[in-house]
């Protein structure tokens, strides 16, 4: 009797909503984001280090070069939480439909004017869903590659290090006469390294097919994970 009546006002207390995108729900969908960007980001990583290692003259193997990379993929690492976080959520699917309390007119239904952040509209709008995901991960990528970045400074000291390295051993070696175009060649390197890791968003869009479609259903076959992502989603009340 008491749990019937208790039902009912429960009943009649509480209004149907939809429940938002909060919480947990916010921070594993996230972290699936990141976590399946990790694959993609180190197909960018390793098709750099190929190219590092063909324009250094001591050509070094892929795992040393890797290492000379590995503050960018540090600086991207830092910062790809809370970028994917904030660009998906607050910027996109806003927690509850609801303004001031109230639906606005038409809502909740995924087409209403509001996005609202729930599973179901992320289901909904899911090529934005993707190509936010995409988005995000592509301007981290490029942040940390822009050459007046903290970690692009200590890329090209790393790069810069090992042609020295390799220089100072030629000369010691006596195999050629110490180059007498040394500060050139550093220079050379810095150029080469700058036109290297400014197609890291080129690669990242060939990992991903992105085919510069944005959005469109079609984009992005390789960074999409639709199925297993939409079931995860729908996962979260
Ligand atoms: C992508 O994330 C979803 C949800 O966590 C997971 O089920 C799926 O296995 C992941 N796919 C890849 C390729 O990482
Ligand atoms: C992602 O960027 C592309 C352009 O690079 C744009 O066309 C697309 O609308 C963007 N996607 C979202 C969801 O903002």
């Amino acid at each position: 009797m008491r749990c019937k009546s208790l039902l009912a006002l429960l009943a009649l207390s509480v209004p149907v909503t939809i429940s938002a995108c909060e919480g947990e729900c916010i921070v594993q969908i996230t972290n699936a984001y990141v976590s399946n960007y990790t694959t993609p980001v180190d197909t960018v990583m390793h098709g750099l280090a190929q190219r590092v290692s063909q324009m250094l003259p001591s050509h070094p193997d892929i795992s040393t070069a890797a290492s000379y990379l590995e503050p960018l993929l540090s600086a991207y690492d830092d910062a790809a939480y809370m970028g994917m976080e904030t660009a998906i959520f607050p910027r996109y699917f806003h927690g509850k439909c609801q303004q001031n309390g109230v639906d606005p007119p038409g809502c909740p239904n995924p087409d209403c004017p509001v996005v609202c952040g729930t599973p179901g509209s992320m289901v909904h709008f899911f090529p934005t869903l993707r190509s936010l995901a995409y988005n995000e991960t592509r301007a981290r990528i490029e942040a940390a590659a822009a050459p007046d970045s903290g970690a692009y400074k200590q890329v090209e000291q790393n790069v810069l290090d090992a042609a020295n390295e390799h220089w100072r051993r030629v000369s010691l070696g006596r195999i050629m006469p110490r180059a007498p175009s040394k500060t050139k060649s550093s220079q050379d390197i810095k150029n080469q390294l700058q036109s290297i890791l400014a197609q890291a968003s080129t690669m990242l869009g060939e990992a991903c097919a992105d085919d510069g479609s944005g959005d469109s259903v079609d984009n992005l076959a390789q960074c999409s994970w639709e199925t297993a992502m939409k079931e995860y989603i729908l996962t979260f009340p």
